[in-house]
């Protein structure tokens, strides 16, 4: 595997996770972080919502199996939280993991470039690890859906992989020399990295009409594979 080699035969975007949910806590806790950084990401996630007991109204994009959730939990005890996520096995392990919480957390099976986000009605709007397969269009096109869905003064909090910025074109090259080999994605896109620097993630957000971007954690600044987590004010 060179650097930046992504997977040999790409999957299906909910197929990848349906069949990697079991198992799924546990790779990013043993195999993507450390613990150190693990707990920093997580936390990172929500730490620039103040602590309230008011029901804050989150949307969170990829929610997956909801590592993101428990820390927000704690920060917003009584959030309503509407989870998104395209794989319907790990939107049930998410579901086995909060039962106190069955009645705030509104789960919906669906991939976020196509369900309507709605107009002025989050708080805040999180994203975890989920939007690093996105070309730089579809992206930003989805940064105005999530724009347009936040309230006035609301905030878009996600924490991504993201690279270096010379090695964008390298990923975006190896991402075009692989889709060339596939036939159209019955259902919707491949999971197939390709994670952009944080200076072309605050180009993108400011792009969809952020006003504010600000970097927030980040694992590794030097590295191809890096991790970082930045906040981006309506
Ligand atoms: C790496 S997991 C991250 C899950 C969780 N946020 C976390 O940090 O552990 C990425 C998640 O994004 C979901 N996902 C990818 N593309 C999506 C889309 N277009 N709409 C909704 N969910 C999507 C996947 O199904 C998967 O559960």
């Amino acid at each position: 595997m060179g650097e930046i080699e992504n997977q040999e035969q790409p999957e299906e975007m909910g197929a990848f996770f349906d069949l990697r949910a079991i198992g799924y806590d546990d790779h990013i806790k043993d195999v993507v972080y450390t613990d150190e950084e693990f707990e920093q990401f997580y936390q990172a996630i929500s730490q620039p919502i103040a602590p309230t007991e008011q029901p804050l109204k989150i949307l969170d994009l990829g929610c997956g199996t909801g590592l993101e959730l428990a820390p927000l939990l704690r920060r917003v005890p009584h959030a309503q939280i509407t989870g998104m996520d395209v794989s319907v096995n790990m939107l049930k392990l998410l579901e086995e993991k909060y039962p106190a919480q069955q009645r705030q957390i509104t789960l919906k099976a669906a991939s976020y470039l196509d369900e309507s986000l709605g107009s002025q009605e989050y708080d805040y709007i999180i994203s975890a690890m989920s939007l690093h397969h996105l070309l730089p269009d579809t992206k930003q096109k989805l940064y105005q859906k999530i724009y347009l869905a936040l309230k006035p003064g609301g905030q878009y909090i996600e924490g991504d992989t993201v690279t270096r910025k010379d090695a964008e074109n390298e990923f975006l090259a190896e991402y075009e020399g692989q889709i060339k080999q596939m036939p159209p994605a019955a259902n919707g896109y491949y999971h197939i990295d390709i994670p952009f620097s944080i200076d072309t993630q605050k180009e993108l957000l400011l792009g969809a009409g952020f006003k504010q971007f600000k970097l927030i954690w980040e694992k590794d600044y030097a590295a191809v594979w890096n991790a970082a987590v930045y906040v981006a004010t309506t």
